[in-house]
Parts: C-alpha cells; sequence; structure tokens
C-alpha cells in the first residue's frame, strides 16, 4: 500500500470548508487505499505564539473534528505533531541543508510575514516549510493531499529530499503532492478571488464546519454573487457562482454541467438556498460527532497517544538511518 500524510495547524476553533474540501475529505477516502498518517501541527502552530490554554484546546477540537469527520483511528494514524519528538530533530537537520535564498523565496512566509513587518516576523515562521518537510520525510510519505496554497512547499519537500539523497546516500522518498483540481482553492464567499482563509477571511466570507445551520445559511445566502442572473461555471466572469457550483458539485458528487441544467432560468436564489442546505448537511454530523468527541477528553487524549505511539515507531526507523548517514555518533 502506498504511503499517504499530511498535516493541519489547530489555529482556530473550528475547520473551515477549505480546509475540509481541499484537504480533509482526500484524507478520508485515501484511508481506504493508503496507509494512512494524519497529524495535528502544533509545532506549526506556535509559530503565530497562541496562548498555551488556546493551543491546548484548539488541538483536541482539531483531533475530535479529525475524528468526526470520518479518520477511522483504526484504520488510520493520527496524532499530534508535538509528541512525536523526532519531528523537531529532522527539521535542524534539513535546515543545515537548506539555502537561505531557497526558504526566502517560499511566498506563504512573504505573505505571513508581511503582517509584521519584515524584521519582527519570527524565525519560526521563516523555516516553518522546512519543519513541513521534515513531517512529510519522516514518514516516507509517497503522497501528500493538500490544497494548492501548499505546492510550494511541496516542491521544497522534494528538492530537500533528493538533495539529502545524493549528498548521504538514499534515504528519503521523494513525495507527490496530491491535489483535486475542482477543489484547491475554495474562495472566500465575500471576496471570490481569494482563498477562504482562517487568517485572512472576514466571518462573512468563512464557512466554519463547528458553526450552527443558521450563520451558515445566511452566509451561502448573502454569498457575493456576480453580475447576470444565470448559473453557469465561468471563472473569468463569474468567480462566485463558479466556487458555489463546486461547492455544490463536490459534496453531492453531481457534475457542473448537470447542476447548471438544473438552476436555468432559475436564478441566484434558488441555487444558493439548494447549496446551503448541502453545506449544513455535510457539516451537521461532523459537528455531533465532534461535540460528544469532546465530552470526554480523556478518551480523546488516549486516542492520540495511540496514534502517536504508532507515528513514533515510524519516526525512530528513520531517525536511527538519518543520524548515522548524517555522522552522529550513536550512543551507546
Ligand atoms: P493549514 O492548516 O493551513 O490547512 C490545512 C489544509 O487545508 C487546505 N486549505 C485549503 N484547500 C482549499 N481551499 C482553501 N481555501 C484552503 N485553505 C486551506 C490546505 O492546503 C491544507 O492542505 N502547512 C500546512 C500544515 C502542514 C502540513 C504538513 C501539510 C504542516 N506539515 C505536512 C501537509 C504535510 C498548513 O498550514 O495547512
Amino acid at each position: 500500500r502506498p504511503r499517504v500524510l499530511s498535516g493541519i495547524q489547530p489555529t482556530a476553533e473550528s475547520f473551515h470548508l477549505g480546509n475540509f474540501l481541499g484537504a480533509v475529505r482526500q484524507w478520508v477516502d485515501m484511508q481506504e487505499t493508503h496507509d494512512a498518517f494524519y497529524f495535528i501541527a502544533d509545532l506549526h502552530a506556535i509559530t503565530v505564539n497562541p496562548s498555551a490554554a488556546e493551543l491546548r484546546r484548539r488541538t483536541r477540537v482539531s483531533a475530535a473534528q479529525l475524528f468526526g469527520a470520518g479518520i477511522d483511528p483504526e484504520r488510520s494514524t493520527l496524532f499530534v505533531q508535538s509528541q512525536v519528538r523526532e519531528h523537531a530533530e529532522l527539521a535542524w537537520i534539513l535546515m543545515c541543508n537548506t539555502g537561505m535564498g531557497e526558504a526566502a523565496r517560499m511566498t506563504q512566509f512573504k505573505d505571513k510575514s508581511a503582517k509584521y513587518g519584515e524584521s519582527s516576523a519570527g524565525v519560526g515562521l521563516f523555516t516553518y516549510p522546512i519543519l513541513q518537510a521534515a513531517d512529510i520525510l519522516m514518514y516516507q510519505a509517497d503522497f501528500v493531499p493538500v490544497g494548492g496554497d501548499q505546492k510550494q512547499h511541496l516542491e521544497l519537500t522534494r528538492d530537500l529530499a533528493q538533495r539529502f539523497n545524493s549528498r548521504y546516500g538514499q534515504t528519503f522518498t521523494v513525495p507527490a503532492p496530491y491535489i483535486l483540481k475542482e477543489v484547491e482553492k475554495i474562495a472566500d464567499l465575500q471576496d471570490p478571488l481569494a482563498k477562504m482563509s482562517k487568517s485572512s477571511s472576514s466571518p462573512q466570507g468563512l464557512l466554519e464546519v463547528l458553526e450552527e445551520p443558521g450563520p451558515l445559511r445566511k452566509k451561502i445566502m448573502r454569498a457575493v454573487t456576480d453580475t447576470g442572473s444565470e448559473v453557469v461555471a465561468d471563472p473569468e466572469n463569474k468567480p462566485g457562482v463558479t466556487n458555489l457550483l463546486r461547492i455544490q458539485s463536490v459534496l453531492t458528487g453531481t457534475p457542473i454541467p448537470e447542476l447548471e441544467a438544473r438552476y436555468a432560468g432559475l436564478g441566484y436564489g434558488a441555487f444558493k438556498k439548494d447549496v446551503a442546505e448541502v453545506v449544513v448537511d455535510a457539516f451537521a454530523p461532523i459537528r455531533e460527532r465532534t461535540e460528544k468527541l469532546l465530552s470526554d477528553e480523556a478518551e480523546l487524549d488516549r486516542m492520540l497517544a495511540v496514534g502517536a505511539e504508532r507515528a513514533s515507531a515510524v519516526a525512530r526507523e528513520t531517525m536511527e538511518q538519518v543520524r548515522e548517514r548524517v555522522g552522529f555518533l550513536p550512543r551507546r
């Protein structure tokens, strides 16, 4: 079985529709056919300095949502990144094999650091993609299911794997991104040219998995659509309508042309109403299961400990090889 690995940051109380369609749904599907490793990227989350209480809470909410969305702890290994100490160690080794210019080219760093001003942005934000490479290479992943915004990080990961292999001898699998075209960039409902994002979307532009049906419906009904009244996919001229069509299409498994035919002559109102129901129906069971899992934190922590145990076994094996290749003296 090919191996798949991916991670998500616990940076908010709830995942949003972009996370769910761009990544988590594929995670759930791939556990049927792949040897699956998924994790909550809490080491990445501290690049923006949440409080300890916030981080703990969000890490648990994230875990509960992933189990709630259908990650099956029997078939998949779901763990918290900081519980497997090797991630930070491998990140250091990879940093020593990364050029400053290479790291500085990462556009996500440029975007994120712009908020703080160049010299006050944290060093962790700068080295963030190298830690991500460590996450992936640690598990010898063949595929990494992510949204389109992670493409550049995946390219860096591939470069670092190839460089390490040629400097120190064949050690790492060179991973391939797994990105589904139709969901690689779910757009902000209020700004359909921008991606839906926990850090930059307005509350009206963001659909959160743990939200109540009422606000979800309201936001979809008020989503920015485009001039005209026809429900047709046209990314250039009708990015808002196209975004909603993609959402309805993937959530119902209905091809877009079929949806276009269904709403011919009906206008935006009827269409949006249906999109709203589809989203509410997709989120409601996840929210219910998430709440149930959060009501027993001890059990949730125990499930995560099982995941960390299985992940650690793989990480230990990789790091034994890496240390030997790099020339670190074994402790006897
Ligand atoms: P994060 O936590 O920002 O997002 C989690 C996943 O959701 C995808 N995504 C989207 N997909 C489509 N449309 C959107 N609007 C949208 N917004 C977010 C992201 O592409 C991602 O797949 N750096 C990663 C976390 C990470 C990771 C890793 C991922 C750390 N180590 C190793 C893969 C492998 C991140 O910040 O994702």
